[in-house]
């Protein structure tokens, strides 16, 4: 790449420069996201539940807030204070956009995370650190540690997203092959074109080994990425694979406890914050993939989730569907449900019947014959309906 290229230099002049560059670069190369299932504030939410964390709000902010899709979507679920935080004015234009429907509800600023401390953003209910922290140079990342250590609320959550694993750790050494085949390209569609031929070269050159099929398919899920993700993270110098039970060890400085990956994970049915880490670690282990971190301020020190402190309830309707499948509904939030494992049948006719806590859940799941654990069944089905 040209002038534009990122180099981490690792004193704070130089950070502050990487940072500019990056930003600059948000600028000139639009990325622009979908909404995630996995980032849905109500299914994060639903996630902290299950671990005593409920926050009394909806307060919400975002470190490297983009484009603002969550926040837009939080702001439209009720959230009082929402901020989000970018270097990138493009992406800030287009938050602006999406989120003036919300008025004074939300802020939004252009700033360097590098020079945000947390005592100017107060507390949150539920922050967001979203496709940063890894492509972020070690002091940022530090920054981001302490500011959603500090920013999280009693009771809040916040959710981190990285690359975990082995393949993350190929993924890393890949796009540092990737960097040098592009270093003196001269725009940023040239430079991602090196980087397409460096990736075609190195398939070539892949030697047969136990390892090759591993290799090349993580090789080829490199290259289907569209070429902003290839220009933002795979040319980025900071680029870094992380691991669950590192930040893990680092957030429970600041009382926050790793909780769960959003999407597919471990069973979580373990006592504490590290064991759990541990436990998404060794999943990982295996081959690892993009996570989503959900880290948690429980109000007491210590929590259990066999310890049934959550009381769920929900005002449900059953409808059993043509294909046999049951629906449910959300009378309050219109919020609807297919279910077509008789595990999950079980657990969801448990809450029509009304409230009940972690254990009877787990109960109702363990009646139907299922391939999964009934905790894991039982996660999957209340996150999807927590509002
Ligand atoms: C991959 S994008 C993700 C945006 C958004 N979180 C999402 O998921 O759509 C990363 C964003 O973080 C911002 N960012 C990266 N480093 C930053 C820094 N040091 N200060 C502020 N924003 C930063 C970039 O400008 C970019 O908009």
């Amino acid at each position: 790449m040209d002038s534009k290229r990122m180099e981490d230099g690792g004193d704070v002049a130089s950070d502050r420069l990487f940072n500019r560059t990056l930003g600059e670069n948000y600028d000139r190369v639009d990325y622009a996201p979908g909404v995630e299932p996995r980032l849905e504030h109500e299914r994060l939410l639903g996630i902290g539940a299950l671990f005593g964390c409920c926050p009394a709000g909806r307060d919400v902010l975002d470190l490297g807030c983009g484009w603002g899709v969550p926040l837009a979507r939080a702001a439209a679920m009720g959230g009082d204070r929402l901020t989000g935080l970018d270097i990138s004015r493009r992406a800030l234009a287009q938050a602006e956009a999406r989120c003036a429907p919300f008025g004074s509800r939300c802020r939004l600023e252009h700033v360097d995370l590098l020079d945000v401390r947390p005592e100017d953003l107060g507390t949150y209910d539920l922050v967001y650190n979203v496709g940063v922290y890894y492509v972020a140079p070690e002091a940022v990342r530090r920054r981001l540690v302490d500011l959603i250590g500090r920013c999280v609320g009693p009771g809040g959550i916040a959710v981190v997203t990285y690359y975990a694993g082995p393949m993350a750790d190929i993924r890393e050494r890949v796009y540092r092959l990737l960097r040098e085949a592009s270093d003196s390209a001269s725009s940023p569609s040239a430079a991602v074109a090196a980087a397409r031929s460096g990736l075609a070269a190195l398939k070539q050159q892949i030697q047969q080994t136990t390892w090759k099929d591993m290799l090349l398919e993580e090789l080829d899920r490199i290259g289907r990425a569209p070429d902003s993700l290839l220009y933002h993270e795979g040319l980025n110098s900071s680029f870094a694979a992380v691991e669950t039970l590192v930040l893990a060890r680092e957030m429970e400085r600041y009382g926050l406890h790793f909780l769960a990956y959003s999407g597919p994970g471990p069973s979580l049915s373990v006592p504490s914050s590290s064991t759990r880490a541990a436990a998404a670690s060794t999943y990982d282990l295996s081959r690892g993939g993009y996570r989503y971190a959900v880290f948690g301020k429980p109000p007491g020190s210590a929590f259990d989730i066999r310890t049934p402190l959550v009381t769920w309830q929900a005002s449900l309707t059953r409808t059993l569907q043509p294909d046999g499948s049951v629906k449910y509904v959300n009378i309050e939030s219109g919020r609807s449900v297919v279910v077509t494992r008789p595990a999950i049948g079980a657990l969801v006719d448990r809450l029509v019947a009304g409230p009940a806590n972690w254990q009877q859940l787990v109960a109702a799941a363990g009646t139907a014959a299922s391939a999964e654990p009934p905790a894991v069944e039982a996660q999957s089905a209340l996150t999807k309906l927590w509002q």
